[in-house]
């Protein structure tokens, strides 16, 4: 019979399960992947794509996306510059709790200044962070105006928005830069999978 005594008890059960052991459980590294770019650029389109590509891989990954969490989380923000800032640094933190259950984010949010996407990457840690640039020009996300928001921000009837009447600085350190203007969304895919895949991979010895 097995005795009841303090040495059956496993060290395994004695420690805080890490990251670590989440990751491996999951089989795969977790990352912060952040696209940043216009509304319209194709973020949130990419976004879904990778997520539905990962998940036929075996890996898990979660979506963050500007329209779902500025209708919940931070349905309390607007879209000035220190809304925008709070915006950012919430879905920060939120990512950072993701990561330390060891699955994959996709976030999508404009993220218009080089300053807000700096928090970001502090808050997640640079060795966690991919910074994705999904760059269509605004002409070309104001014709798509999937929304129909560029035409009303033109008109006035909507204030702040980005690239009309609000900045949205092109990002100088990104990872990845995705050209959706000129490329399918297959071949933007394509791109950003080469460039994720390696770092989501579990090696043991890592
Ligand atoms: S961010 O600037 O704070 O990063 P976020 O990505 O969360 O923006 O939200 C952007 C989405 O909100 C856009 O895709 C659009 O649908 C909507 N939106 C509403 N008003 C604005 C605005 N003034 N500027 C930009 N996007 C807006």
């Amino acid at each position: 019979m097995k005795s009841l005594g303090n040495n059956n008890i496993h060290p395994v059960f004695d420690k805080i399960l890490q990251r670590e052991d989440k990751e491996r459980l999951l089989d795969q590294r977790s990352k912060v992947i952040w696209m940043t770019g216009l509304s319209g650029a194709g973020k949130t389109t990419l976004a879904k794509h990778l997520d539905e590509a990962l998940y036929k891989m075996g890996y898990l990954a979660q979506i963050l996306d500007g329209d779902n969490i500025r209708s919940g989380i931070n349905n309390n923000l607007s879209f000035t510059d220190a809304d925008r800032y709070e915006n950012i640094r919430r879905i920060a933190e939120v990512s950072k709790l993701f990561i330390n259950c060891g699955i994959i984010i996709i976030n999508s949010f404009i993220s218009p200044t080089e300053e807000i996407r700096h928090m970001a990457m502090k808050i997640i840690g640079r060795e966690n962070f991919i910074e994705v640039f999904v760059n269509a020009p605004l002409e070309v996300c104001e014709e798509r105006d999937t929304k129909g928001l560029y035409a009303k921000a033109r008109k006035g009837e909507i204030k702040h928005f980005t690239g009309i009447d609000s900045p949205f600085e092109m990002p100088e350190h990104a990872d990845v830069i995705l050209r959706t203007d000129i490329q399918t969304i297959e071949e933007s895919l394509e791109k950003l999978l080469d460039y994720v895949l390696p770092r989501i991979k579990f090696e043991s010895n890592q």
